[in-house]
């Protein structure tokens, strides 16, 4: 088979390497890939964000199935052209992916279905939106509509604060279009959980649970970024809280969708917060999450292809999806200055690894036989042994034994949830 695999950081690695394990694949083609991905896949330097030219490809390759990744491609409906062309694909069509390009749809959905979420007003006038901030204090949260790159929230802890997060929004245009539309939300507090789900618009079948580390620096300090680290499983899911969320979150959300007339079918991800009150959704994902995927899938026993084919095919519920006992950890060697300011082009010599150890590749280029840093976030270092402190040390001791002199990594990846008591 002729796979093509939209996307190319962490996450589009981790699913190609995925992938390659099923003996029917021939070929994967990564559009764009990157210089870490050309080791597993064959790179062909399409944006992916071009769907004329995704679609030209896949007609000229004579492309068997599609795996698009990436939020934007889905929201520029990426799947709806393939399929057009006769080309099947795991992803969410353009009317679903709305579920994460759109977050006043999302919160609306979640309004009329009764799905548990912060409560929350949408605003398209600044004036209104500054005046509610006035009204009903802080601390609140400050969302822009569109998508952001995960950059486009601010959770303020003062009225000035937010009221200058709508500011920038509405009226400098920091994420452009995405911002026109700001929905203001209550601000809750609990732990975090990312639970990526497959589902083939009839089942969902939840993945092993995971936790992020969004922001840059340690003890959770610093900007917001795609993402530093992560671990699986998370401990604060415990089979309670996974049974709640399945019969009040993510049955619901699948049944909403349907009755919208807007059937989603890929991996829906569930942001979630553990209240007092119960798990509340924080956000929607349309796609697998990154860095989350680069620990979820090391853990999938299963074929990932032949699950993906299934969900497309409609055939989730007669389809074993297993996990491992095992916990995997995921540290992230970013460009120094990062998510702000920073250089690419610097070497990296990445070491040899063994047994329950992958380097996943988010942002390098390979030039003249040598791997140069390209963008933000370049490495993930993934570690999966029987322990979650086991599986921290080693993806730590992997991620040192990396040269990569413009780098930096967090220091506590997993320490929240080694510390965590449930
Ligand atoms: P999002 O991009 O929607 O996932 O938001 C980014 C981060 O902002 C989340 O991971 C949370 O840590 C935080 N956040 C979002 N919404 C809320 C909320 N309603 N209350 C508290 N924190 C929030
Ligand atoms: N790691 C968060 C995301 O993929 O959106």
């Amino acid at each position: 088979m002729k796979i093509l695999v939209v996307g190319g950081g962490g996450r589009e690695h981790a699913i190609i390497k995925a992938i390659r394990k099923n003996p029917a694949v021939d070929v994967i083609y990564a559009l764009p890939g990157n210089g870490g991905i050309a080791a597993d896949a064959v790179c062909v330097p399409v944006k992916a964000t071009d769907i004329p030219g995704i679609v030209k490809f896949a007609m000229d390759a004579g492309v068997d199935y599609a795996v698009v990744a990436p939020d934007d491609p889905l929201a520029l409906g990426c799947v709806d052209e393939l399929e057009a062309v006769g080309v099947p694909c795991f992803g969410p069509r353009k009317n679903a992916a709305v579920i994460e390009a759109s977050k006043a749809f999302s919160k609306e959905l979640m309004r009329k279905y009764h799905i548990p979420t912060a409560q929350f007003k949408t605003f398209t006038d600044m004036k209104a939106a500054t005046e509610y901030v006035e009204r009903v204090g802080a601390p609140i949260v400050v969302k822009a509509d569109g998508l952001a790159l995960g950059k486009g929230v601010t959770v303020a802890r003062t009225v000035a604060e937010a009221k200058t997060a709508i500011r920038e929004m509405m009226e400098d245009g920091k994420f452009g279009a995405s911002g026109s539309t700001v929905v203001i939300e209550e601000y809750l507090e609990g732990p975090e959980v990312s639970v990526l789900s497959f589902t083939d618009g009839n089942t969902v079948v939840p993945m092993v649970s995971s936790m992020d580390h969004k922001r840059a620096h340690d003890g959770d300090t610093g900007p917001n970024t795609g993402g530093m680290g992560t671990v699986a499983p998370n401990p604060y899911y415990t089979p309670e809280v996974a049974k709640r969320c399945m019969e009040e979150i993510f049955v619901p959300t699948i049944r909403a969708m349907n009755a919208e007339g807007r059937t989603f079918k890929g991996c829906l991800y569930f942001g979630l917060m553990l209240t007092a009150d119960g798990p509340k959704v924080i956000e929607y994902n349309c796609r697998f999450g990154d860095p989350e995927t680069q620990v979820v899938l090391p853990l999938l026993e299963s074929d990932l292809l032949t699950v993906m084919r299934a969900v497309t095919e409609g055939r989730l519920s007669e389809t074993e999806v297993k996990f491992s006992e095992k916990s995997a950890c995921c540290v992230v060697l970013a460009s120094k200055g990062y998510p702000v300011k920073y250089e690419s082009g610097c070497p990296i010599t990445l070491p040899k690894t063994g047994e329950g150890r992958e380097i996943y590749v988010a942002g390098a280029e390979s030039w003249d036989g040598r791997l140069l840093s390209h963008g933000g976030r370049v490495l993930g270092c993934v570690a999966v042994e029987d322990t979650l402190k086991d599986a921290v040390a080693g993806a730590y001791a992997l991620a040192k034994s990396v040269q990569f002199d413009n780098g930096f990594m967090r220091r506590d990846i997993g320490k929240r949830a080694l510390e965590a008591r449930v």
